[in-house]
């Protein structure tokens, strides 16, 4: 048998999901691979939704000698579960409780979570400063635990959290100031969505909503000089709503883009140069 040398293998990675044939991230690591010149394989992984047919998942692919692998709904959390009791986290996979990106480190599974600073490296492409500016999250769910860290890290200098449960934005507050000195020290305000007002510098739609023909309760004297909104690939209302008004929008494709270099550069120490064109 020819014994071929495993540095000349193609690299294995792959994103576990449920559903996943809609993924993107095949072609965006692609296209990262060829940028930089390297030979991956990067496929999409259906998985049970169990915690125990996800263990089976990670465990054969790094078994079998995978090198990373992405994890999207609704899976982020029982990764984090999986690498507290048995691996080790990220500050900001600890923050976010949930895992997006996994490796393993000296032998053990390691999780992080690269989509708050993803979001944070395209807010910096797109020119918005982040430093001393005030910043409003509506929703008040997984997707805003993941953004406020790197927000912070960022030099943001306060965050509201507005959500339609206000209860919710309280209890997030908490555990954040718990898991976090940064966010301690930054005494988050909380409001309901409709009472949300004033002139934010950069303005958040963390909600789900934009998965159904929902709209959101904004107030007339709700304003903004950016508005942001983490879905994409749909129209999305919100952001109709602030370009009206004169401010600059943008939906989260190049958030999902940023988290996916972030990934990448992990696993291979490969720097991606952004934005790319898909
Ligand atoms: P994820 O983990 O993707 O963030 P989630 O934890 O279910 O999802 O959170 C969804 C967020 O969208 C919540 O803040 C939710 O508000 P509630 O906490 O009040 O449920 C918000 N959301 C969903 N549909 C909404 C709607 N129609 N109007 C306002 N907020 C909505």
């Amino acid at each position: 048998m020819t014994h071929v040398s495993p540095l000349l293998r193609p690299q294995h990675f792959i994103v576990i999901g449920n559903p996943i044939a809609h993924s993107k991230s095949p072609a965006i690591h692609q296209h990262f691979a060829q940028q930089v010149g390297l030979d991956i394989r990067y496929a999409r992984q259906f998985c049970p939704d169990n915690a125990d047919s996800f263990a089976a998942v990670v465990d054969a692919f790094f078994n079998g000698g995978g090198i990373g692998a992405n994890v999207t709904v609704p899976f982020k959390e029982m990764a984090y579960q999986r690498c507290h009791t048995q691996g080790t986290l990220s500050a900001h996979a600890t923050v976010a409780g949930a895992v997006n990106t996994l490796m393993l480190q000296e032998g053990r599974l390691h999780g992080d979570n690269t989509d708050g600073q993803g979001l944070v490296n395209h807010l910096h492409q797109l020119g918005w400063g982040l430093d001393k500016t005030n910043v409003a999250i509506i929703g008040a769910g997984g997707a805003t635990r993941g953004i406020i860290l790197p927000l912070l890290e960022a030099g943001v200098a306060t965050v509201t959290i507005a959500n339609r449960t206000l209860s919710k934005a309280e209890q997030l507050v908490v555990q954040l100031g718990a898991a976090s000195a940064l966010i301690q020290s930054k005494a988050l305000a909380t409001t309901t969505i409709e009472q949300l007002t004033g002139n934010f510098d950069i303005l958040i739609n963390a909600t789900s909503i934009g998965l159904s023909d929902a709209t959101l309760p904004l107030s007339d004297e709700l304003c903004c000089e950016f508005a942001y909104d983490l879905m994409y690939g749909r129209e999305l209302p919100f952001l109709t709503h602030f370009a009206k008004q004169g401010a600059q929008v943008s939906d989260g494709y190049g958030m999902l883009i940023g988290q996916a270099a972030l990934s990448f550069e992990q696993w291979t120490a490969k720097k991606i140069a952004l934005p790319i064109t898909l």
